[in-house]
């Protein structure tokens, strides 16, 4: 915890407000003069982020995909930030994963190759945008599993005379999509292959039951049933002449085995920040505790009013996405509570004695692609020192639809 009192009585500031002019902090983040910028000086609620310990899960993350070996197309869905991106595709990503045809056009617009949208064009609306993509940026692709939308696609691609990068999504244990394996799934990929203007380049099967599955070798079970029919799919489509593809899917929780299960490219997210229910999945090495990545990204609170017996309100509340499931850096004595909007709340049984009307707390989060889409930006830092400012982007208005 840190606490206001602390830096005035530690001797490092003689009160926030004549350390550091607040007025000021929007000016120096422009010109990136982070300078006397701490989170101390920061509006609460606001989104953190552990520039060492993210660092450390990307570069996990880089040395598994070459070593294992598998091909790394990271979901952005979970940071929705270019410099993110930028930072994965330059440790080694072949491109990056988005959920949306919107996020798409984000990444591919600020220079990024090989977006791979996981989701089919079903309305005009996306089916033009997806072609118009296409046209703007080659190494555009993304996924059918109908076959009146590969009908579409390839009128509108017609129309538009471009040639569309297709990716046929099979069932992998999710029910939200994805053909039926086997025959119908290797039809659908002839039509796509026969057709004139998209080219056939493989298959998207994002085996999500299997993330979360508890103990590494329970997940490893799962994750190698939920890929076993795609697996068939992919042999009977070489027996019929379909070109190999990619073989797109996996999870943070699943990335040190799908390598072993059939996977050409991994679509992870989450283990750029990790969140708290991630972190109880357990790993190879512990079957309790999901080690391999670090919990790199937090929200800065701060406690609003203190007077009952076991709580205090914080600014952490709804409308910041308060989960109570999410958990208190350092304290996991202490419990996130919902109250309002934008009142949070914290409850203990024991101890907490000493918590003042003016501390400070980071939550960990428990949803990171839901928390983060209610920030605009993430504060970068090495300790307590801000050392910069990354947008959160394309969260609302017509860059989010
Ligand atoms: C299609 C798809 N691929 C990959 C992922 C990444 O999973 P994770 O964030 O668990 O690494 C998700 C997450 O929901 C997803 O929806």
């Amino acid at each position: 915890m840190t606490t206001r009192r602390m830096f005035v009585a530690g001797g490092l500031m003689t009160g926030v407000a004549a350390a550091f002019p607040y007025t000021e902090l929007e000016a120096r983040i422009a010109k990136k003069d982070f300078r006397g910028i701490t989170k101390d000086v920061l509006p609460t609620p606001s989104m953190i982020v552990d520039l060492d310990l993210f660092e450390k899960n990307l570069t996990t993350m880089a040395k598994h995909a070459k070593s294992a070996p598998i091909l790394l197309r990271p979901h952005v869905k979970v940071h929705k930030s270019v410099e993110i991106a930028k930072r994965q595709v330059a440790l080694g990503a072949i491109g990056v994963t988005a959920a949306t045809v919107a996020e798409s056009e984000l990444m591919s617009r600020a220079g990024i190759r090989g977006v791979l949208w996981t989701k089919q064009p079903a309305s005009d609306n996306n089916l033009s945008r997806a072609v118009a993509l296409s046209k703007q940026d080659p190494s555009f692709l993304f996924v059918v599993d109908d076959v009146s939308v590969v009908a579409r696609v390839e009128e509108a691609a017609a129309a538009a005379k471009v040639k569309c990068k297709v990716v046929v999504s099979v069932f992998a244990g999710l029910t939200r999509q994805g053909i039926a394996n086997g025959q119908p799934a290797v039809e659908l990929a002839q039509k796509v292959h026969a057709s004139k203007h998209m080219s056939f380049e493989g298959w998207m099967a994002y085996s999500g039951g299997a993330s979360h599955t508890k103990g590494w070798a329970a997940r490893r079970k799962k994750s190698a049933e939920d890929l076993s029919g795609v697996n068939e799919t992919v042999a009977l489509a070489r027996k019929a002449g379909l070109p190999n593809g990619i073989v797109s899917g996996g999870s943070t929780g699943t990335y040190n085995m799908d390598h072993e299960l059939g996977l050409t490219e991994l679509e992870c997210g989450s283990y750029v920040f990790m969140d708290s229910l991630y972190k109880a999945v357990g790993g190879k090495s512990d079957d309790a505790v999901y080690t391999d990545f670090e919990s790199s990204l937090s929200v800065l609170v701060t406690v609003d009013s203190r007077h009952h017996a076991g709580q205090v309100t914080t600014d952490y509340g709804n409308k910041a996405m308060a989960q109570v499931t999410d958990e208190v850096k350092g304290k996991p004595w202490l419990k996130v509570a919902k109250q309002g909007a934008e009142y949070g709340l914290l409850q203990w049984k024991d101890g907490g004695g000493e918590i003042r009307v003016g501390d400070r707390f980071e939550i960990y989060c428990s949803n990171l692609d839901m928390s983060t889409n209610c920030y605009d930006r993430y504060y970068v830092a090495r300790g307590n020192q801000i050392v910069d400012v990354w947008p959160i982007m394309g969260r609302s208005g017509p860059a989010q639809r």
